[in-house]
């Protein structure tokens, strides 16, 4: 976000001419209050849907007929700086209020969660960052800008940047993976696709880079717990990708619920005014998440309310979310000498900077264009585009024997309930998804004319079909395509697990197939990594397929049958069994590594290797790595290797580049993911590689969060995933 000088004037100019009370306005974020049965505020039924507690059906059903109060008066008041919703008519209607009856005539920033996609819902976040395409990342999100202004959007709560490396943390789904580097390309790539079209209006959004920070180091991934971290963690892993989004000019960010270190994140004046606004140079501004500022209450760091926003103003969050608390009582605690007005002027400079920004004060409205768009059908491209992302965010697991790709024309039979579930295939976070746009799996296979049998059988809850089980063993065909994984509302937030391995009966129901001699193909559904030690030791194919979006069944019917060779990886570690987590490829180095020996660094009971390791996918060919040399100029290393597709097919490879600082002043992880590349290759075909390895990227940050780049032994991998690959020293001086 920059501002040339005239607009930089408008806003001093306009600030200059505000009352005590139009400034603390513009901190205030109202959501529409659901008044008659459900008293509640928008964004606590937003979160009741997410969390499950009400269907999509259920919403809509209240969405269509409950009253609600959109708080017009206050707005004419000038007492709201943004409001939340999807509804362009409405934003239009609240909108025209904002800059038609109020004093100055300030319009709305219009806020929403549009995390992947709006309409046109793509994979989940940790899917798609396994694409290791950054081209694609920044195309996804320059469509959700799209559809967000023609919705009446102007402000997306994405993305999502928490790196995660918890997979009972039930948010690991919104986020880019468990590693910083690969996380802070998607960060770049979606600030790039959801700001940087602004050369017209309708196809550009203020970005909020979430969750403001180290929210996914919550103690035992349990949402909302407690962090605790030192310098260099925070800023080796959890600040990286919040840097890159600002080095992009990310517009805004969102404080997360968590502590760090003891201070909650909405009143953390370290994280908020020293790094974010200081060290990263933050223009736009800070909003709270959700409630934010009154449960700095029940952290026991505010005494109440008006402690809590003071505390909250004064460390550098600008937006109050929902509670008011900014509007209630900062105008008189800037009167009481508590806050003071250069700090007030600061918070609505940046607010108003962003309204800015982003062209609302000469265009404030939805174009009935716009708003007619995507009422009838989804357009092509848009199609297109999902059903791309999908494809690509496909990873195949195992294939033994060469089971998969499967001939068309072969009978099998098809379980599992989540195969039928068209509304189940979004994913957390999906608020606008029509469900004729839905094709779930079932519908994929049908409208390829597939030549199967189907029995649900068993879903993430509830039991066993006896009757259905029993037909499915008893068809003729011995390939079973087995759709499991976890409802929608299983990740997400508030959604942390302690057992993440397949729920409900799944895994029994798979057990028996197995047992009845049937060649079992898993189809996972999940928005989280499970723990999948029995499936990948039993079952001969497995497919990861996350929760892909709208054009999921499309996407994995064409993986099914080889019209899409997969090409995917794993953005975060597999665990076999539960108590391996938290498990992350780029851990710290110990004393005692993990081997045979009983002494070392490990549980008795359970694997020291991953089930899947970050980087992983394989594909219906085979890729073989070979002749990796390094070579050094001034400011790079540059890994040449060979690359070749020893298959009978054409297919995607990520080819990976990792380093090892050996010996620092600080413990450094023992490999770390510093380049990639994707590369298409004919069956028989090598081509001569290079990725390069900026020397620059080679430090780390030490403990009083300098950035240091330390003489010595660097090894250096390259490889098809995190594990599997081949290594070279070098020896360098900075
Ligand atoms: C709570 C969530 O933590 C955050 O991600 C979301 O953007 C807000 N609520 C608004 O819905």
């Amino acid at each position: 976000m920059k501002l040339s000088e005239t607009q930089k004037k408008f806003v001093e100019d306009l600030l200059g001419k505000m009352t005590l009370e139009e400034k603390v306005g513009q901190l205030n974020q109202d959501s529409p209050s659901i008044v008659g049965g459900f008293d509640v505020p928008f964004e606590e039924l937003i979160e009741m849907l997410t969390d499950g507690r009400i269907s999509q059906e259920e919403f809509g059903k209240i969405m269509a007929t409950a009253e609600r109060d959109f708080h017009e008066d206050d707005i004419r008041a000038g007492m709201v700086g943004s409001v939340m919703g999807n509804d362009p008519v409405k934003a239009n209607e609240l909108q025209k209020i904002a800059v038609e009856e109020t004093r100055l005539g300030i319009p709305l920033l219009m806020g929403f969660d549009v995390i992947h996609g709006l309409r046109s819902v793509f994979p989940i976040a940790i899917a798609e960052a396994g694409t290791f395409d950054d081209d694609l990342m920044e195309r996804t999100a320059q469509m959700a800008a799209k559809e967000s202004r023609a919705y009446g959007i102007n402000w997306n709560f994405a993305p999502m940047l928490d790196v995660a490396r918890d997979s009972r943390w039930g948010r690991v789904s919104e986020g880019p993976g468990e590693d910083p580097f690969l996380a802070s390309k998607f960060a770049r790539a979606k600030i790039k696709g959801l700001q940087n079209n602004n050369d017209s209006v309708d196809s550009y959004v203020a970005a909020c880079t979430k969750h403001y920070v180290a929210y996914s180091a919550c103690e035992a991934g349990r949402d909302y717990n407690t962090t605790s971290m030192s310098t260099s963690q925070l800023y080796n892993v959890y600040l990286p990708t919040f840097k890159a989004a600002m080095e992009e000019g990310a517009c805004s960010a969102m404080a997360s619920f968590n502590d760090l270190n003891g201070v909650p994140c909405t009143v953390n004046s370290y994280t908020l005014r020293d790094i974010l606004k200081g060290e990263f140079g933050l223009e736009g501004f800070v909003v709270s998440d959700a409630n934010g500022i009154r449960e700095c209450v029940t952290h026991g760091i505010a005494e109440d309310d008006v402690d809590a926003g003071i505390m909250a103003l004064n460390a550098g969050l600008d937006m109050d979310m929902g509670t008011r608390i900014f509007y209630n009582h900062i105008a008189q605690a800037v009167k009481d000498g508590k806050v003071s007005m250069e700090t007030l002027d600061d918070a609505v400079r940046r607010i108003l900077s962003v309204k800015v920004w982003l062209g609302l004060f000469e265009n404030p409205y939805v174009p009935q264009e716009a708003i007619e768009a995507y009422k009838a059908n989804l357009p092509k491209e848009h199609i297109a585009l999902c059903e791309e992302a999908a494809e690509k965010s496909i990873v195949l697991l195992k294939n033994e024997d060469k089971l998969l790709p499967l001939n068309k024309t072969d009978k099998f039979t098809l379980v599992g309930e989540l195969a039928d579930r068209p509304d189940e295939v979004v994913g957390a976070w999906s608020l606008a998804w029509e469900k004729d746009d839905c094709v779930s799996i079932k519908a994929g296979l049908e409208n390829a004319n597939a030549n199967f049998e189907y029995y649900p059988v068993c879903g993430p809850e509830g039991e066993i079909n006896a009757e259905e089980l029993k037909l499915a063993i008893e068809s003729d065909s011995d390939i079973v395509v087995a759709v499991v994984g976890e409802y929608t509302s299983m990740s997400g937030e508030a959604s942390s697990k302690a057992d993440i391995t397949l729920p409900g009966h799944q895994q029994e129901m798979l057990k028996k197939l197995v047992a009845a001699g049937k060649k079992v193909v898993a189809v996972l559904m999940n928005g989280r990594p499970l723990a999948l030690g029995w499936e990948a030791e039993k079952l001969p194919a497995i497919l990861e397929g996350w929760h892909l979006g709208i054009q999921m069944g499309t996407a994995i019917t064409k993986v099914l049958f080889g019209e899409v060779n997969p090409s995917g990886k794993l953005s975060s570690t597999f665990s076999s069994v539960n108590g391996q987590e938290p498990m992350y490829y780029n851990h710290p180095n110990t004393g005692r590594p993990g081997s045979k020996s009983k002494f070392t660094s490990k549980y008795l009971d359970a694997p020291i290797e991953p089930c899947f390791p970050f980087g992983y996918g394989l594909s219906y060919t085979t890729f073989e790595y070979s002749d990796l040399k390094l070579t050094e100029n001034k400011d790079e290393i540059i890994a040449s290797f060979t690359l070749k597709n020893t298959g009978n097919v054409a297919g995607t490879e990520v080819a990976q580049l990792y380093m090892q600082d050996v010996t620092a002043s600080l413990v450094r992880p023992v490999r770390e993911l510093k380049n990639y590349e994707r590369v298409q290759l004919n069956p028989g075909e090598s081509k001569q590689l290079t990725l390069s390895l900026r020397k620059c990227d080679m430090g780390f940050y030490n403990n009083d969060a300098k950035y240091v780049c330390e003489d010595g032994l660097f090894r250096i991998y390259v490889g098809g995933n995190s594990k599997d690959t081949m290594e070279e020293e070098i020896r360098i001086k900075f």
